[in-house]
């Protein structure tokens, strides 16, 4: 792991899988965002029964880092039960670029293992701003 902060940031993202509420998937996610500023904004997954109305776990920790007018971030930690390493969503790949723009994503799978990609790898050729400014 790159450096003690990030393996700090991996474990708040182990423990956000406690307040995952995934009564119909089962699938519990946790995720733990960095700010530049050293704040960490944290995430679960949270279902509705009416499916569609879900949200992912990154996308709450993003939200609630946006929603206090935090806007520069280093890192996400994503963790999930799956032996293998849970990666976003598609929406959630998205908001990531939009809202964190280059930033580490660090994947944590069920033996605590981690990956580290960044929002480029995940998300080659992205839609943005730069196109709608242009
Ligand atoms: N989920 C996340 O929270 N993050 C991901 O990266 C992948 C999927 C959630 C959404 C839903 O509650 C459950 O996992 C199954 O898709």
């Amino acid at each position: 792991m790159k450096n003690e902060i990030y393996t700090q940031l991996a474990e708040k993202a182990v423990e956000m899988k406690k307040f995952s509420q995934c009564a119909y998937s089962n699938f519990h996610v946790g995720a733990a965002l960095l700010a530049k500023d050293g704040t960490v904004f944290t995430g679960c997954n949270i279902e509705s029964s009416s499916y569609s109305l879900t949200i992912c776990a990154e996308r709450v920790a993003i939200f609630k880092a946006i929603s206090e007018g935090v806007k520069e971030f280093d890192a996400i930690a994503i963790s999930s039960d799956y032996e293998g390493f849970c990666s976003p969503c598609g929406s959630c790949r998205q908001i990531i670029s939009d809202l964190c723009g280059s930033i580490d994503i660090i994947l944590v799978n069920n033996k605590n293992e981690t990956k580290i990609y960044n929002t480029a790898d995940m998300l080659p050729y992205a839609f943005g701003d730069d196109v709608l400014n242009s």
